[in-house]
């Protein structure tokens, strides 16, 4: 029999040891990946019910027990058994997945429950930092499909050591033998390559319970593990409790000025009272002086412990650090290569500035170069420009300021990182980090003494961006010249960036896609901020249509030096004065990507200038910016 209930003996010192045998009960992580229909929910559902059923078969053995000998009354505290698995919950990072808990009497179970169908890799991407083991489900009808792979190749890139190849629906295919062992051959063809430590097929009926907890009558062929002992017995990686010291600061308990502490969970490693560590940004070292949990000091603490760790110095140490181990210290870098798996529906565009998050730091950052896309059918790795919903890739990263990280491969937790939108606030994708990058290190900006302000003073003016956004044929070119007309008359020392123009040059290699108008607006963004740095008024003219991209050029100055004039001209208006009868090309189909037509254009929602251009002729509207200019003091 695969549970033996009689582990469970009556006397009161042999429970308290059966409870404590429980708290200590090795622990899996796992996820399923599969399609919606090859029976995911029916397989979890069977897992927690049937093994739930064994467990409780037990408990009401145990409590039947406990009761016959009068040892604690019938109110034996089974929260015991579970605190383990509630800590766990209150650590649970996402907020996508749902970690669903359970045991056997061999062993406790988390698995991440990832529900969305559509955005099932950024569940799997977000869910399984920490997995064991990922169930790979397969309709056996259906055998290996794209998705599989595509599943199978994201689990390996996360660093899941062990697959479960789970033959579903193996009774509509009447118990065959061959299926099974065709689809088994056909998964370990591809996978071989991808270095999971085991791979065990196993073919299943969740419907009807088949091979999940009790082994299959109808496949007498079958002489492997159920799935149940399958995770009971696979091993479980131990390895982060040996791992170098890793503490990832959350926060930085100051409750008053006797007291400061650093609080977060323990990544790897284990620490303890008068240990040095050193803060992984600054390299400063300190010694450990207390540890601190909800339940009073302790001695010492190990990976997976959330405590507050206070230092005999007093070392600077902000949220996002890292208090490390000094003689395995992580990398501090503002540049890496990374694998990036991206799960937004919205494409990846390098150059675009994304929000970085790992474990507790946080970061503006770009994708300098996307170097390849894996082709998951034969993992080639392709050329491409972005990354679609699904896609993986590997690129360069550069994080606004340096970052303390490891290797992915050292250690998935301190390895990982997201990449959030900026605009809409969603996770768009997951990265595992490959080694940082060190081209940035030995460039260092030279302290030069005629600076910026020096150059401003020379000219008598206040350096600006004046940045014309709107629509093609809304007015920018024709009202930024004669504005500029205007200054230059009264002395001011003033240059256009104007699209049309600067693709003849700098950005000639630039077309019309998304990618490429990212970039185009990103390059003159830093153009325009070494002319500010030259003491120059800067008129740009650029449709520059996305929001993103000209927040990012407005974070590249200082404050006050970008003002932001929305031409806002209707779509109409536009296409009916169209100066290049590039809008009557753009309807006829003639132009792909035409802003306005095929193509978004994301109007401002706080400019600093917003000019309504109907009923007003350009010169009118050039006149109002100088009166503007000139009240705010800009000249
Ligand atoms: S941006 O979107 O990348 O900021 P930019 O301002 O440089 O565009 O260039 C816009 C100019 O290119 C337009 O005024 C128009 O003359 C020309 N053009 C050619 N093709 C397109 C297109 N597909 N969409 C918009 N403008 C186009």
């Amino acid at each position: 029999m695969l549970h033996d209930l009689k582990a469970v003996r009556a006397s009161s010192t042999d429970i308290s040891s059966y409870l404590l045998e429980q708290e200590q009960k090795s622990m899996l992580r796992f996820l399923t990946c599969g399609s919606v229909d090859d029976g995911k929910s029916t397989l979890i559902g069977r897992l927690l019910y049937d093994t739930k059923l064994i467990f409780e078969d037990q408990l009401a053995a145990l409590e039947r027990d406990s009761r016959k000998h009068g040892t604690n009354g019938s109110d034996i505290d089974f929260a015991l058994l579970v605190d383990g698995l509630e800590a766990e919950r209150e650590q649970g990072i996402t907020i996508d997945v749902a970690y669903r808990f359970f045991a056997t009497p061999k062993r406790k179970f988390i698995v991440a429950d990832t529900p969305g169908h559509e955005q099932y890799t950024r569940n799997m991407a977000t869910g399984a930092s920490t997995a064991d083991l990922a169930i790979v489900l397969v309709d056996a009808r259906k055998g290996i499909l794209p998705q599989t792979r595509r599943h199978s190749f994201i689990a390996s890139l996360l660093g899941i050591r062990h697959i479960l190849l789970a033959v579903n629906k193996i009774d509509l295919v009447d118990y065959d033998q061959t299926v099974f062992e065709s689809i088994a051959r056909d998964f370990l063809s591809f996978a071989g390559s991808l270095g999971f430590a085991t791979v065990v097929p196993i073919p299943v009926s969740a419907r009807y319970g088949e091979n999940v907890i009790t082994l299959s009558e109808n496949m007498p062929w079958y002489a492997g593990p159920t799935m149940i002992e399958h995770l009971e017995t696979v091993p479980v990686d131990t390895d982060v409790l040996h791992k170098p010291f890793r503490l990832p600061v959350q926060y930085v308990n100051r409750p008053n000025l006797d007291f400061r502490g650093f609080a977060g969970t323990i990544a790897a490693g284990r620490v303890a009272v008068g240990d040095e560590v050193v803060a992984a940004k600054s390299g400063r070292s300190s010694r450990v002086k207390r540890i601190v949990t909800a339940n009073g000091d302790i001695p010492s603490a190990r990976e997976g412990q959330a405590v507050t760790v206070v230092l005999e110095d007093e070392i600077e140490v902000s949220r996002g650090n890292i208090l490390v181990a000094p003689d395995a210290r992580p990398q501090v870098a503002d540049q890496f290569a990374a694998n990036l798996v991206w799960f937004d529906e919205h494409p990846l565009m390098p150059g675009r500035s994304y929000i970085l998050r790992t474990e507790t730091d946080q970061a503006h950052a770009r994708v300098t170069e996307l170097k390849h896309r894996v082709n998951i059918n034969n993992f080639a790795h392709e050329a491409a420009k972005s990354l679609e919903l699904n896609e993986v890739g590997v690129c360069n990263i550069s994080v606004q300021s340096p970052v303390a990280f490891d290797n992915f491969a050292d250690n998935r937790q301190t390895g990982a990182f997201v990449l959030i939108d900026r605009v809409t606030n969603a996770t768009v994708g997951a990265g595992m980090i490959l080694h940082p990058l060190r081209r940035a290190a030995n460039i260092h900006w030279q302290a030069l003494d005629v600076n910026k302000g020096a150059r401003a003073e020379l000219k008598h003016q206040k350096p600006a961006v004046l940045w014309f956004t709107g629509l093609s044929g809304s007015g920018k070119s024709t009202i930024a010249n004669l504005l500029e007309r205007k200054l230059h008359a009264v002395g001011r020392h003033t240059y256009i960036l104007d699209g049309d123009n600067v693709r003849h040059g700098l950005n000639r290699d630039l077309g019309f896609t998304e990618e490429d108008r990212v970039e185009n607006i990103r390059r003159v963004g830093e153009v325009a901020r070494l002319m500010v740095d030259a003491g120059l008024i800067v008129l740009v003219s650029f449709i520059s249509p996305f929001r993103a991209e000209r927040q990012m050029a407005r974070e590249l100055l200082g404050e006050g030096e970008f003002v932001e004039i929305f031409v806002d001209t209707p779509f109409e208006e536009c296409a009916r004065r169209d100066p290049k009868g590039l809008y009557e090309r753009a309807l006829k189909g003639e132009i792909r990507n035409f802003t306005g037509v095929d193509s978004p254009y994301e109007a401002p929602e706080n400019a600093d200038v917003h000019l309504e251009t109907a009923g007003r002729s350009a010169e009118e509207l050039a006149d109002l910016l100088e009166g503007w200019l000139h009240e705010r003091g800009y000249i």
